[in-house]
């Protein structure tokens, strides 16, 4: 790369003026490599609420068009059409003209994701440190956590300094600032267990507006970044005890279902935070999410009892008698201690499963400071959307009293025999079952009730 293309990314702070290599560039992080010293609730009251906005919004919601005229193209021959720019560059592309690389975002758009970013990086940042820092050593051994694995969970959260660099120079100035956090977790299954659950979020929101940002140099930069963060995913996954990667695709979610996801798990940011303009959906409790530590997740109880909390992405609880626990059974299919890959002979979740919920009504106060007020624009619920892979799928919605319903698990392929449910993914209650694909998703977000995370596999 070249000095100026580093430049614009913040990477030569001080480094032109000395020798090359004599001076670690600048990073972000406040607290330095460690966890902070505080984790809890805010029990202050906010001196701002809701979501940032605009001195004007122009519609209700996006009305869907007709395909871009511009996109016809189509080579059925399989040799280049148009006169090539130069020997062996086919015409085409954006960014390949020759012009000089932008290392910064281009509109709202890109800053509010971006910024969205630099929050889930620095709660990564803290959390990956935390539970090294919160847990015994007698309390990883009893989890199959070796030193060998600390260390990696120590190197993975480092990588998130150099991830909150890289993204809050593409924003300048108004870059977010780490936050204080308030974490569900007891032991180290439930901290790994979230982890998962959190690197899921952080990897599908960026997967779903990647390839809708307008700088394409932020784009290749932010890349290079989730190619990490989905490594993380999946050694977490592994740590748990779950089939690493039991999907073809990984799926793309809106900002506002990521932000969703993570504010309540923050508890303060410093004064004059960068406030973001994504949406917080009402809360849909999975009542009978499969416990990852059972042997037969089928088993759960169907009162939400056996999560360690009430928030959306909290871990399983891993506080399961000794008989039903994975962590204690014998032979392939039941034992789920950390390992490369596990199979588990009573799959978590399947197709015709009883899917039992509660939502929280809108208006609550979620996220830092409490500062954010949860919200739909959506009628009564009437579907169960299931967003993951390349799918997003309905099943209908039983009402059964107030808040409360249960629905039936759907089936379906991707291609093949790759189930489109499985993995931790995304589910909703919506009052449309709107047909919505990966390029289109957030046109679902103004019917949406309610979400939740489902552990499906
Ligand atoms: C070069 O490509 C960029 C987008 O990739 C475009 O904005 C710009 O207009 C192009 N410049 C010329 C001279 O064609
Ligand atoms: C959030 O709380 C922190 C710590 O008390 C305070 O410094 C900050 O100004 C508060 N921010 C808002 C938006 O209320
Ligand atoms: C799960 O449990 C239900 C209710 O106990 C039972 O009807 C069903 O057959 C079980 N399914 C599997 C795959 O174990
Ligand atoms: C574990 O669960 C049992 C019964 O379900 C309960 O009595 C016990 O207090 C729980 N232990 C912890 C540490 O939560
Ligand atoms: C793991 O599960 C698959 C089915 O998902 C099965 O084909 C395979 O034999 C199992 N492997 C072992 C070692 O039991
Ligand atoms: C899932 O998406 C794939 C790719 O678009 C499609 O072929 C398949 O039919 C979809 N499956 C379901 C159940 O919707
Ligand atoms: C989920 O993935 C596992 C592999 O980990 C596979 O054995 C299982 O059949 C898949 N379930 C569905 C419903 O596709
Ligand atoms: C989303 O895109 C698909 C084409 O991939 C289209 O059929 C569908 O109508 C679009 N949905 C909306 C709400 O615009």
């Amino acid at each position: 790369m070249h000095a100026h293309a580093l430049l614009a990314l913040g990477l030569l702070h001080g480094a032109l003026a000395a020798p090359a290599n004599t001076r670690a560039p600048d990073v972000v992080s406040q607290n330095g490599y460690r966890s902070a010293p505080y984790h809890g609730p805010y029990s202050g009251t906010p001196t701002v609420l809701g979501a940032a906005k605009a001195s004007k919004t122009l519609a209700p919601s996006i009305a869907p068009k007709p395909p871009n005229p511009t996109a016809t193209y189509y080579n059925a021959a399989g040799v280049p059409t148009q006169p090539m720019p130069a020997p062996y560059v086919p015409a085409g592309g954006l960014g390949t003209n020759g012009t000089l690389p932008r290392y910064m975002v281009n509109s709202d758009w890109d800053f509010e994701s971006i910024a969205l970013g630099v929050y889930q990086e620095y709660i990564e940042l803290d959390l990956f440190h935390d539970g090294l820092a919160r847990f015994s050593d007698d309390d990883f051994k009893a989890a199959g956590i070796g030193p060998e694995v600390r260390s990696l969970i120590e190197f993975m959260a480092n990588q998130e300094v150099g991830h909150a660099t890289l993204l809050s120079n593409m924003l300048g100035e108004a870059a977010p600032k780490q936050c204080v956090y308030n974490y569900p977790y007891r032991t180290v299954r439930e901290w790994l267990d979230f982890m998962q659950r959190l690197t899921r979020f952080g990897e599908s929101g960026v997967w779903g507006f990647l390839s809708h940002l307008d700088s394409r140099e932020v784009s290749q930069m932010l890349s290079q970044s989730i190619a990490i963060e989905a490594r993380q995913q999946m050694v977490f996954r592994q740590l748990a005890g779950l089939a690493p990667m039991p999907v073809w695709f990984e799926n793309g979610w809106p900002q506002s279902w990521q932000w969703t996801m993570l504010a309540p798990y923050i508890s303060s940011c410093p004064a004059g935070q960068t406030r973001l303009a994504w949406q917080n959906f009402p809360t849909l409790h999975i009542l009978n999410n499969p416990n990852i530590n059972r042997v037969d997740a089928n088993n759960t109880r169907p009162d939400g009892s056996e999560q360690a909390g009430n928030r959306i992405t909290d871990p399983s609880s891993s506080n399961v008698t000794q008989g039903d626990a994975c962590m204690t059974a014998n032979g392939i299919g039941k034992n789920c201690q950390a390992a490369l890959a596990r199979n588990r002979t009573e799959p978590l979740s399947y197709p015709g499963k009883k899917v039992y919920f509660s939502w929280d009504n809108p208006g609550q106060h979620v996220g830092p400071n409490n500062s954010y007020v949860t919200s739909t624009t959506a009628g009564q619920p009437k579907f169960v959307g299931w967003s993951n892979q390349l799918n997003l799928t309905y099943s209908p919605l039983t009402v059964t009293g107030q808040n409360r319903g249960w629905t039936t698990q759907p089936g379906g392929m991707v291609f093949g025999d790759d189930g489109v449910i499985n993995d931790t993914m995304a589910v909703m209650l919506t009052d449309l079952d709107l047909f919505v694909t990966p390029f289109n998703t957030t046109m679902l977000n103004p019917h949406i009730v309610a979400l939740g995370l489902y552990q499906a596999g």
